[in-house]
């Protein structure tokens, strides 16, 4: 009798092929299928000649071809895609066969899946793929989530493929129930847009403001790189300072009009659906777009001048306070997605591990960074911290930190430079911290044009007032009044 396959995967495109080589790689056997049949025998024939791989024509000779319980993963386009090839799958799957997406859905779909799948008897994994095809390759980041019950047939697979950071330790865990996976994953997509621009708006102040060369922002990010601020993206922005092209910077030569393909703009809407503050990746989310607004910018330019003041003054103290201001936003940036989950996991009965969310960042993927380490240890030290910015640790690098940080957004301010993620974060910083804010007024307010009512400081929460501010509109209060 032939071998049968560990694992069976669907969507031969460079992730899939990249996916499926890091699994035979680690001794697993894998049966791969895929739409265009053709692309199955040239990947067999070609990068996965000679290895464990069996070929397929047909999800039923896929799935003949796996082990119980069989473990059929998906990496195809999101949306309809996903929801099609479930329901091909399923009529030849037994109950407790496990089917994997992998690929780039949206976390209500994940948890209509789940709940759809487990209808039938079968198991369902959806699960985030961090780090790109170079991660698929040689080790992801991976935030799978759905049924529980699947976990420990698919954890030995996962977790061997998977980044790995210090002594060996997989940059994979179980999320969490149904959608929480793919949710995660979209959570980290938007605190890489958050990440990115805070590393964006320090360049344009090192650039415009003080005037440094890219020789010497190179060297400005390759110290950076030894201490707090070591992460992945920190280590390329360094490298694209020092690339040329004909002798010139080769990043002057981009356009800055910033794309994006949506999973920032989720996490900002799911942000806004929960109530949850989430600045930082909005105003990141949103200057992307402003960004793209490049001809209206230039005509703008033009009608409204460009008020850039040039620095004057210590350099090496003031790209010191440029580093405070980055790393206490980014602290900020991830107090502000951490908020998220932990309300996004109450919404939706998730059991978050959130220390084990930060171990999955570590390595990997995007927002791989030494930082997540910390955060790591936070969780680990009161798994129900509320908020970071309360965690001992960061309590003290922001302090430390907020005297730098409130002189560049000063600076910035003053000399015109744009730094929304900069100055959104130490805005809630503020915000958060300040026991009284001026919502009282806001109330008021609406209780003045709307009849909405306001609860008192002198009286007990839960207790709600209206007043008649002009002696003309009533005493009636906009939830006892029905029209
Ligand atoms: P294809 O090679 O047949 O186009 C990325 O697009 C991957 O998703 C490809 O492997 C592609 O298969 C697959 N894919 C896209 N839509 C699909 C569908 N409706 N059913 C199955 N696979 C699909």
């Amino acid at each position: 009798m032939t071998k049968k396959a560990d694992i069976g995967l669907i969507g031969l495109a460079v992730m899939g092929e990249n996916l499926v080589l890091n699994m035979e790689s680690k001794g697993y056997t894998v049966a791969v299928y895929n739409r265009t049949t053709d692309k199955v025998d040239k990947f067999v024939n070609g990068r996965g000649a000679g290895k464990n791989f069996i070929a397929t024509h047909s999800i039923k000779d896929l799935v003949d071809s796996l082990e119980k319980p069989r473990k059929v993963m998906m990496l195809v386009k999101a949306g309809a895609p996903v929801d099609a090839l479930i329901d091909q799958i399923i009529p030849h799957l037994e109950e407790g066969d496990i089917i994997i997406d992998g690929g780039n859905s949206h976390y209500p779909d994940s948890i209509r899946r789940t709940k759809y799948v487990e209808e039938k008897g079968l198991l369902y994994v959806g699960s985030g793929v961090s780090g790109g095809e170079e991660g698929a390759l040689t080790g992801p980041s991976l935030m799978p989530g759905g049924s529980e019950k699947a976990w420990p047939f698919i954890k030995d697979i996962f977790q061997n493929i998977s980044a790995k950071v210090d002594n060996n330790v997989p940059c994979c865990d179980w999320v969490g129930q149904d959608g929480a996976g793919h949710f995660v994953k979209m959570v980290h997509n938007g605190i890489e847009y958050g990440d990115m621009q805070l590393i964006s708006e320090a360049y344009h102040i090192m650039k415009e403001y003080v005037g440094l060369s890219h020789d010497e922002m190179h060297d400005i990010f390759d110290e950076w790189n030894k201490g707090d601020l070591d992460s992945y993206l920190n280590e390329i922005t360094r490298d694209i300072m020092g690339y040329r092209e004909n002798g010139e910077p080769l990043v002057e030569k981009i356009l800055d009009a910033a794309g994006q393909k949506g999973t920032g703009k989720w996490t900002g809407i799911t942000a806004l659906d929960l109530g949850v503050p989430l600045t930082l990746i909005g105003e990141s989310v949103f200057a992307r777009c402003l960004s793209a607004q490049k001809e209206e910018r230039v005509q703008a330019a033009k009608v409204l001048g460009s008020p850039i003041k040039k620095f004057e003054g210590d350099k090496k103290q003031f790209i010191g306070y440029i580093k405070d201001a980055l790393f206490a936003s980014k602290i900020v940036s991830y107090a502000q997605g951490y908020v998220l989950m932990r309300e996004a996991a109450k919404e939706n009965n998730w059991d978050l591990n959130y220390g084990g969310i930060a171990l999955m960042w570590r390595g990997g993927c995007i927002i791989r960074s030494a930082f997540l380490g910390k955060i790591k240890e936070a969780f680990d030290n009161n798994p129900e911290l509320p908020n970071l910015l309360l965690d001992p640790y960061f309590k003290g690098k922001i302090s430390d930190a907020l005297n730098g940080w409130r002189q560049v957004v000063g600076q910035a301010v003053m000399s015109g430079i744009p730094v929304p993620s900069f100055s959104s974060a130490l805005s809630y910083f503020d915000g958060y911290r300040t026991e009284t804010l001026p919502a009282n007024l806001l109330q008021a307010q609406r209780d003045y044009f709307g009849a909405h009512t306001y609860e008192r400081v002198d009286k007990p929460r839960g207790e709600y007032f209206h007043t008649n501010w002009t002696g003309r509109g009533g005493d009636t209060a906009s939830t006892t009044y029905d029209v």
